[in-house]
């Protein structure tokens, strides 16, 4: 495409390319065309002194850790939480490292506190980012269909979080030390928000929450009840929309597995 005469719908193709690909930030007000080929300098002639370039002197910075605060320091500050509001605020005060300072916004939950159903996804992506709740732009519209399938809205019935709060640098697989980073606050958030049900979203959710390594298939469509924090909550694990975007076929599993959670949930 070239962009000196591209259209205003192209542009606009590009810019959500970009945004998709975890370019969402100008770096500068003036772009950078890294693919130029700098000029050569000029070799000195004979006699001519050469010029020295001098070395340019390096800024020091405070060190910040990549890690964060760690799993104690998360342990410590959720256990002294005693509601969600409270909980929200320790989240948002706490060190998440490089995780928490790439990132825009604290997601925190969304939907109704209260609600019978807590689904858990696995971390914000762009648009949940961008505007600091979980499961909106293309994952939230998909869950927003299975959700209407089995006859449940998201603003009433069911309420909704993230295993991590913060969007991983270009959506990419939480790993196991951000993930044990992450879980003190999200158990929790879940001994706090009391619901009946969990409907854990895809692998990293489910791994999570059940603490087990085992894979998705092998995971989704059977109940298991968990402790936490002295309440049994039975929780349901499933394929996560984004998966089921690119893998249609396991929608009619996902299919069985929401109408087992529709049937505990009129039980
Ligand atoms: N995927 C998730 O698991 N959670 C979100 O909030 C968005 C995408």
């Amino acid at each position: 495409m070239n962009i000196e005469t591209a259209d205003t719908r192209e542009l606009s193709a590009l810019l959500a390319w970009y945004v998709a690909m975890g370019a969402d930030e100008a770096a500068d007000l003036e772009p950078v065309d890294r693919f130029v080929i700098p000029e050569p300098v000029a070799k000195p002639q004979k006699g001519q002194q050469q010029e020295r370039s001098r070395p340019t002197p390096i800024q020091a910075r405070p060190a910040k850790p990549a890690i964060g605060a760690g799993i104690e320091a998360a342990e410590k500050a959720a256990a002294a939480c005693t509601n969600v509001e409270e909980l929200e605020a320790a989240l948002k005060a706490f060190d998440g490292g490089m995780l928490k300072r790439s990132s825009k916004n604290t997601v925190f939950a969304d939907g109704k506190l209260g609600a019978d159903l807590m689904i858990i996804g696995e971390a914000p992506g762009t648009y949940e980012d961008r505007d600091g709740k979980p499961f909106i732009g293309p994952n939230g519209d998909m869950l927003e269909k299975m959700l209407t399938a089995i006859g449940l809205k998201r603003d009433e019935h069911v309420y909704l979080s993230d295993v991590l709060p913060w969007r991983p640098l270009g959506n990419a697989k939480p790993d196991d030390a951000t993930i044990a980073m992450c879980l003190p606050f999200l158990k929790k958030h879940i001994e706090l928000a009391k619901p009946k049900y969990l409907l854990l979203m895809g692998v990293v959710s489910a791994q999570a929450v059940l603490g087990t390594k085992d894979g998705i298939s092998r995971l989704r469509g059977k109940w298991k009840d968990i402790e936490i924090g002295g309440q049994t909550f039975a929780a349901m694990a499933t394929y996560h929309p984004s998966y089921l975007m690119a893998q249609p076929q396991m929608k009619g599993a996902t299919w069985r597995d929401l109408l087992a959670v529709k049937e505990r949930l009129e039980s």
